[in-house]
């Protein structure tokens, strides 16, 4: 990936009318920004349609995901979204199997890899999320891991020209705010983006590797974003609370 990517999680704190405010104004911050940075903002569902519409035949590195999608395309599946309908509406990315919807919803690591051979199959590019969730040893994290990121990729096949990101995101690190919470630090993510890697080379070959980019997701602020970066070997950020308050996020673009 040759652009650092700044992913914001919006999850399900704003209106469709703040979200597009906040699209709005980012816009006009990035257009007078150029960098060398995609920004990607997951609105919710509802938001995305007048988000995609502002942005419509603007230039601009502002790209745009979504938060989930279903596993099949269309059909009898009441309430879902699926990445034909996301593709068509003009998003590049989605999110898969993250955390919140692992906890909330249950979803299985065998439910979440029939999301992503979909998305794939949609030609939307899948941000897959992976993460302990409490603090283990080296040992217990590379065993926890590697039955996550395997379950989750089971079955996938990735062809010329597609690509996957994996999102490094440890449960017991995310939510900033949170006095409780301390977030991953450079060293510990370094540790366990090059246990990830190992565990993708040994799944899809060396050859493959240009396929894949890597994200740090877990109370981000523009304070961390620079070490993550430069320290934490990864390709991008996946920015929740943070990438809500727009003088904080527009640091953590900054500050990369
Ligand atoms: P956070 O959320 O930045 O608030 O920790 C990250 C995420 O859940 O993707």
């Amino acid at each position: 990936m040759s652009k650092t990517l700044i992913v914001a999680n919006w999850k399900m704190n704003l209106s469709p009318s703040e979200a597009l405010k906040k699209t709005k104004a980012f816009y006009t911050y990035i257009l007078k920004h150029p960098k060398k940075i995609e920004v990607v903002l997951c609105p919710d569902f509802l938001s995305l349609q007048g988000i995609l519409f502002f942005l419509k035949e603007k230039r601009t590195s502002l790209t745009i995901g979504a938060q989930d999608c279903f596993y099949e395309n269309t059909g009898p599946f009441t309430g879902e979204v699926s990445p034909y309908q996301l593709k068509e509406l003009g998003c590049t990315y989605v999110i898969v199997g993250h955390s919140e919807r692992r906890i909330h919803l249950q979803e299985s690591s065998e439910l979440i890899s029939r999301k992503i051979q979909q998305a794939l199959r949609g030609n939307l590019i899948p941000i897959v999320c992976v993460g302990e969730h409490i603090k283990m040893s080296q040992k217990q994290s590379e065993t926890f891991l590697e039955k996550q990121l395997l379950g989750s990729l089971e079955n996938i096949v990735l062809h010329a020209r597609q690509s996957l990101i994996i999102a490094y995101e440890p449960v017991w690190a995310i939510g900033t705010g949170t006095s409780y919470k301390a977030s991953c630090s450079p060293e510990e993510l370094t540790q366990k983006i090059s246990l990830i890697k190992k565990c993708m080379k040994k799944r899809f070959g060396s050859h493959q590797e240009k396929s894949f980019s890597y994200l740090y997701g877990g109370s981000v602020t523009s304070q961390t974003a620079y070490d993550f970066i430069h320290q934490g070997n990864v390709d991008g950020l996946l920015v929740g609370t943070a990438s809500l308050d727009q003088k904080e996020f527009l640091g953590i673009i900054n500050a990369v």
